[in-house]
């Protein structure tokens, strides 16, 4: 069986992170977070790997993707991201008449995708869905059953009626390419695969589901990206392999062996990326730091610092933060108090 994943999309919600790096290669624990997606596919048998990817960042997909990974890559072009309908069909001859499984490259799970591979080959339907019981559906498709059935699917509706939003996982047979040229856009203006899942359940093919009890997050906001470390971070295993000077550590930290911490109160889960020193500081958990950071007389938690920032004299703690790489927060040592700010397009910042 072959997998694809959708990395095709602008990730506007994301800026100014996405203007420099694509959404699915965003790290979340230090690693990009498509590598989790990739993960799952190979855990559960499948190496020939289709990336749907647009022009300017198939490069980039290449240099982090491969000889990383025990499986082959294939990246497919989406000139324009016109949606996920739109996007699978750029992939229709790599992926031929067998059933397969998309996976979006913005989300994040945790499933038995072997076992949910399984009854979807074994079974006759042409589609399966994983489906997540939600307190917002809105913000996602979302499924309506009756009599077991998936009876109808309807993308981000005004008010759902149902609360079993329709994950990122999809199982599919040849039949939905039929599906996603038949379809119109949407009124946002992209082909809906949504669309395409509901021409199938009209024309009476067999669209199955499974409920997901696992985690599942959609990464679509920043709060989501710090909520992914969250989850990521915990179920890291500790290694210490760096520098650790006249300093306090507790819980989990992952330390790679050309980071330094001096003088500090490290608490876990963290990991710390190389060349990364940390000084006079108070690091709390669910913060990841990538290389070249250098981190000086700050309180930061819970937070993604990415790589080669300078975060110095800082008094008032980091919280919850997204600091884009290259960046520098430092205290001002003027006469007068005040926030002195250079800043790029669609920055954020919120002041105490
Ligand atoms: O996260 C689950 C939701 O994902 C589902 O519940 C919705 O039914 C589904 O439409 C989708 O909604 P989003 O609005 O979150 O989709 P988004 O535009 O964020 O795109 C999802 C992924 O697909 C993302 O990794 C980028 C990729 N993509 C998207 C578009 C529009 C492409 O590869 N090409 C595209 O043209």
């Amino acid at each position: 069986m072959k997998g694809l994943i959708l990395c095709g999309g602008k990730g506007t919600r994301l800026r100014p992170i996405t203007d420099s790096i694509p959404k699915p290669l965003i790290p979340i624990a230090n690693r990009p977070l498509i590598f989790y997606t990739i993960d799952l596919l190979i855990k559960s048998g499948i190496k020939e790997i289709g990336i749907i990817v647009n022009e300017k960042n198939k490069e980039l997909f290449e240099k982090s993707l491969n000889n990383k990974f025990d499986a082959n890559f294939h990246y497919i072009i989406q000139k324009e991201s016109k949606g996920i309908a739109h996007a699978l069909l750029q992939a229709e001859e790599f992926l031929d008449k067998e059933k397969f499984i998309m996976i979006l490259g913005d989300n994040s799970f945790q499933v038995d995708l072997e076992k949910t591979i399984d009854d979807f080959i074994t079974s006759k339907s042409n589609c399966k869905l994983l489906l997540k019981q939600v307190e917002n559906p809105e913000r996602f498709g979302v499924a309506y059953i009756g009599d077991d059935k998936i009876i109808n699917v309807e993308e981000k509706p005004k008010t759902s009626f149902s609360d079993l939003a329709i994950t990122g996982i999809y199982g599919f047979d040849h039949n939905i390419f039929n599906a996603c040229r038949e379809i119109k856009p949407s009124k946002r203006g992209e082909y809906e695969i949504t669309d395409a899942i509901r021409w199938m359940i009209q024309k009476g093919y067999y669209v199955k589901y499974e409920i997901l009890n696992g985690y599942w997050k959609d990464v679509g906001r920043h709060q989501d990206m710090v909520e992914e470390n969250i989850y990521r971070l915990s179920s890291m295993d500790e290694d210490i392999k760096g520098h650790v000077e006249n300093s306090s550590i507790s819980g989990r930290v992952i330390l790679d062996e050309s980071a330094v911490i001096y003088n500090s109160v490290v608490r876990g889960p963290i990991v710390v990326g190389a060349n990364t020193t940390i000084k006079n500081s108070y690091i709390g958990p669910y913060t990841s730091i990538g290389k070249r950071v250098n981190i000086d007389k700050a309180n930061i938690e819970a937070s993604i610092i990415l790589d080669s920032c300078y975060i110095s004299s800082v008094e008032t703690p980091i919280d919850s933060s997204i600091i884009g790489e290259g960046s520098i927060v430092s205290k001002e040592n003027g006469l007068k108090k005040v926030n002195r700010l250079v800043t790029g397009k669609n920055s954020r910042i919120y002041l105490k």
